[in-house]
């Protein structure tokens, strides 16, 4: 099975994709770490070591939060309300007596080089933490096997504003770093996951499934899917981050073009838009965008892993 470090700020579908993850024998996932971006990094840690619980992650399950901003600019993100009250769309999860350990960019470059080439790292969140890590040990990227990215809209309108989706306008700069760096990156975005959306009526049957986990994913995907309605006009889910996470289970999820990519930080009213220059991939092929996605299959997938958590 693959080795993955997941770096995330739940955030409805990043609670999904880590019940999806954890749930995945494809994927062994060696850590998580947090980063501030639906909600603050106090929520997003304290709604990941809840997830954690309702996994039934191991205890010592290395979990490790990160930046509580963006890099470069001082304000902290808004919360995203597409999320609800708390970033988890108000579900109450019990308490976790999970602590997280701090400084993510460090503990993932060290993760990296202590396994050189074995390591995909799965970003769900605005990249603060990748960014930072590259900063801080630029070798460690190096080590990576990939960095798979949930963001962008390389050919539709963006989430947040026209032109950006919400986690690269939550950290411009980071994901400009992370985009740049020449190093083997998956572009997971828009134009997929909104291709790939969950029926309100799944996220009812996924509801009914045996099981806590099963039970609390759909409560979140049918408030998820409510609340996209009343923003977007569909009722149903986008499950962003657990796409971006079944894509590195099931590789031929999506289809996939070739080229070099860059995000747009300056503009008054494009900042946070992703530029993926997909003209001339002969000249480079460090970035992979995917413009194509087996919604059914992802559907099929994301019900099958959270039914295998059964009635316990
Ligand atoms: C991304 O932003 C957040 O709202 C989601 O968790 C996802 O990572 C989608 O634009
Ligand atoms: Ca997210």
């Amino acid at each position: 099975s693959t080795p993955v470090l997941i770096d995330c700020d739940p955030g409805v579908d990043d609670a999904i994709a880590l019940l999806y993850a954890l749930a995945s024998p494809e994927l062994d996932v060696r850590g998580v770490t947090t980063v501030a971006g639906n909600t603050s990094l106090t929520h997003a840690t304290r709604n990941a070591a809840r997830v954690l619980d309702l996994a039934a992650a191991r205890a010592d399950l290395p979990f490790v939060a990160g930046l509580a901003g963006p890099v470069a600019r001082p304000e902290r993100i808004p919360d995203e309300p597409i999320h609800g009250a708390g970033g988890l769309g108000g579900l109450d999860l019990p308490d976790s007596g999970r602590a997280a350990a701090e400084g993510a960019p460090e503990w993932l470059a060290a993760q990296a080089l202590a396994a050189p080439g074995a390591l995909t790292l799965v970003a769900l969140g605005p990249l603060s933490n990748v960014a930072a890590m590259l900063a801080h040990r630029p070798e460690a990227g190096a080590a990576l096997r990939e960095i798979v990215v949930m963001g962008g809209a390389a050919h539709c309108q963006g989430n947040i504003t026209p032109a950006a989706e919400f986690n690269f306008f939550a950290d411009p700069e980071a994901a400009r770093t992370v985009l740049e760096s020449g190093l083997p990156v998956r572009i997971v975005g828009l134009d997929v996951t909104r291709a790939a959306l969950v029926p309100l009526e799944e996220a009812d049957r996924l509801a009914a499934l045996p099981g806590a986990a099963a039970a609390a994913a759909g409560t979140l995907l049918r408030g998820f899917a409510l609340r996209y309605g009343e923003r977007f006009g569909v009722a149903a889910a986008p499950v962003h981050d657990a796409l971006a996470v079944t894509a590195v289970a099931d590789p031929g999820l999506l289809d996939y073009e070739s080229g070099s990519a860059t995000v747009e930080c300056d503009g008054a009213v494009t900042r946070g838009a992703l530029v993926a220059d997909l003209r001339r991939p002969e000249r480079t092929r460090a970035v992979r965008v995917a413009l194509g996605v087996d919604a059914a299959r992802f559907t099929r997938l994301l019900a099958d892993r959270l039914a295998g958590y059964g009635a316990a």
